[in-house]
């Protein structure tokens, strides 16, 4: 299985990280295309695209395509500071959109070119909605360009104009321009099917438990891991990880560049925010969360196009706040009350190793239609040693309020907080953790058949799902399970991120590791999994090991 690493480093006894960081440096010189573009005068259409960096450019950037041997491929985006922050965010999407084209075009093919099919009506009313949302954005954009938060959601919309404009210079057939929108929106799409389309969306059952995380708290305070498994559809493996390095001003009138203008990200093709959600910022600060979801239908009335949608306000907030408490006001605006998330700020710049963890260390927020929670919780963190976030709300309100309390009377607890099994598995094991290599497999871990904590009233009597990296593609297509998130489908944790102090503070690095976990389970494989076909320029078999990602900054 380590073939290569075998052959490349026999005499490095430091495993295998090294060896998939030597050959990334190898093949990077094969693959990676840069680009830059340069104004020739005032008007959108006036540029011209270079091959490699020159002087006078607008942005720059470069992608690498690793996907077949590592599981990722990478995209930088530099902006020129001297321009205007509505031509950087343009030409950025640009960019983007021209480097990236043909994942574009493979990911919306496997995920969402038949969307809407069979859905006349609920489609109807998503793209009024989403009309309408366009309109109320840009008219209270045209009001408050002064206002530092409707200044950066107008930077998000030139910048996926120029992303559209960029794919459309490229050879693959057009993708509608509510496609576009539809990638800035996976997230929200859930709640949108649930509130707009009256319960008859064809998959409302996918309300898909998503992701798992682990901050921890080495012992004497040495270091801090943050650690992202994002969970989710294996049709969307396609990864790009992605650094923007966009120096955008904080608002119209003031030119002085946001805190959270580089932003390091696990990301997809065609869509401009994170989505797993995982990103290290040059603010100091790292912000991610896991999928709560709602189960409480009187919530929908407060869904309506008068908000900003998730993924908007999330990087608007990683842009202008210098700490947790900002960023929760920040996020809090304008709440859209779908894709409803507990997020996790976490503040590298109160740590320091060896030091007691400063205050503001990490804020919780949990977000509902017309309701979100927020809270300095350094406290909970410093006395437990860790916080996990596993799908399901900390604080009690929303846990009332989101349905989930009702879940756990008829389903028990593998909905409740403390007694769900990734809670207890979390809690378990945590303090086995010493270092990296102990927090990764930690990250990784999925031993459903043997660990007790993953047994359900099932047949046979356990679930993939119930483990802190699901493969729920291992559960048995006959078998029977009491609610659908246990059951057999092509779903489970299909990437782990993880930094600590030193790669944080080292140009916003982290280890990354793509595809389903094969821990202590088969690698998963399309040809032999039972799914119809491989999917456009995916892998067929997902062995991949860790890599360290780091960036030119
Ligand atoms: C860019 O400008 C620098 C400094 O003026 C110069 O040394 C360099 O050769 C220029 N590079 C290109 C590609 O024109
Ligand atoms: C940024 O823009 C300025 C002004 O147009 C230009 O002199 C400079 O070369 C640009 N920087 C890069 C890296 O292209
Ligand atoms: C749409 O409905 C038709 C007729 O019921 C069915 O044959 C087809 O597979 C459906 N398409 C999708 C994408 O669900
Ligand atoms: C967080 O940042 C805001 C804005 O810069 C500042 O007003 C506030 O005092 C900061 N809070 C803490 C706890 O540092
Ligand atoms: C599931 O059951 C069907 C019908 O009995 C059978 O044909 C199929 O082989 C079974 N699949 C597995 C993976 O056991």
């Amino acid at each position: 299985m380590h073939h290569r690493c075998t052959v490349i480093t026999m005499k490095l006894m430091l495993c295998k990280w090294i060896c998939f960081v030597l050959l990334y440096t190898v093949n990077s010189a094969v693959t990676k295309q840069v680009i830059s573009i340069s104004k020739t005068g005032v008007g959108r259409n006036e540029y011209v695209l270079n091959h490699g960096e020159v002087n006078d450019s607008i942005v720059w950037g470069s992608f690498d395509d690793q996907i077949a041997s590592t599981g990722w491929s990478h995209l930088e985006i530099h902006g020129n500071k001297t321009a205007t922050s509505h031509d950087v965010a343009y030409y950025a999407g640009l960019l983007e959109g021209t480097l990236t084209a043909e994942l574009i075009d493979k990911q919306y093919r496997n995920t969402l070119i038949g969307y809407c099919s069979n859905e006349t009506d609920y489609c109807g009313k998503l793209s009024v909605f989403l009309e309408r949302n366009l309109q109320f954005m840009s008219r209270t954009i045209g009001q408050m360009e002064d206002d530092p938060f409707w200044f950066q959601v107008s930077l998000y919309l030139d910048q996926l104009d120029g992303l559209r404009d960029g794919y459309k210079l490229s050879k693959f057939p057009s993708i509608p321009d509510v496609g576009f929108w539809y990638f800035q929106i996976t997230g929200d799409l859930e709640d949108l099917e649930a509130a707009l389309g009256n319960g008859n969306v064809k998959q409302p059952a996918v309300k898909s438990d998503s992701c798992s995380a682990l901050i921890k708290v080495l012992p004497n305070n040495e270091d801090l891991y943050v650690g992202h498994d994002t969970w989710g559809e294996y049709q969307a493996m396609l990864r790009i990880y992605k650094l923007y390095d966009l120096p955008y001003a904080t608002s119209a009138s003031n030119s002085e560049s946001v805190v959270g203008s580089i932003q390091a990200f696990s990301s997809y093709p065609g869509q401009l925010y994170s989505g797993d959600d995982f990103y290290e910022i040059s603010s100091g600060l790292v912000t991610l969360e896991t999928t709560n979801g709602n189960y409480n239908d009187e919530l929908f009335q407060y869904i309506n196009p008068h908000h900003v949608l998730e993924g908007i306000r999330t990087m608007v907030a990683n842009r202008i706040a210098s700490n947790g408490s900002e960023w929760c006001s920040q996020f809090s605006q304008y709440n859209s009350g779908t894709y409803n998330n507990q997020w996790m700020v976490v503040d590298y710049k109160q740590i320091k190793p060896g030091e007691e963890l400063g205050s503001d260390t990490l804020w919780a927020l949990e977000q509902l239609p017309d309701s979100i929670h927020h809270k300095d919780v350094t406290d909970v963190l410093k006395s437990q040693g860790y916080w996990a976030s596993y799908n399901i709300p900390y604080f009690d309100d929303i846990f009332e309020k989101s349905g989930f309390a009702k879940l756990a009377d008829q389903f028990g607890s593998f909905f409740t907080h403390a007694g769900s099994p990734r809670a207890k598995i979390f809690a378990r094991d945590q303090d086995k953790i010493t270092d990296l290599k102990s927090m990764i497999h930690l990250m990784r871990y999925n031993d459903f058949k043997h660990d007790p904590l993953s047994a359900c009233n099932c047949t046979p009597p356990y679930s993939a799902e119930n483990a802190v990296c699901a493969r729920s593609d291992l559960n048995d297509v006959n078998g029977t399970y009491p609610f659908f998130f246990l059951s057999h489908r092509f779903h489970g944790g299909i990437d782990t991120k993880v930094t600590s102090y030193e790669m944080f503070h080292n140009k916003l690095g982290c280890i990354a590791i793509s595809g389903p976990t094969h821990q202590q389970q088969p690698p998963f494989q399309w040809s032999t999994s039972g799914y119809s076909n491989i999917p456009d320029g995916h892998p067929d078999l997902w062995q991949f090991e860790p890599i360290k990602i780091s960036w030119n900054l």
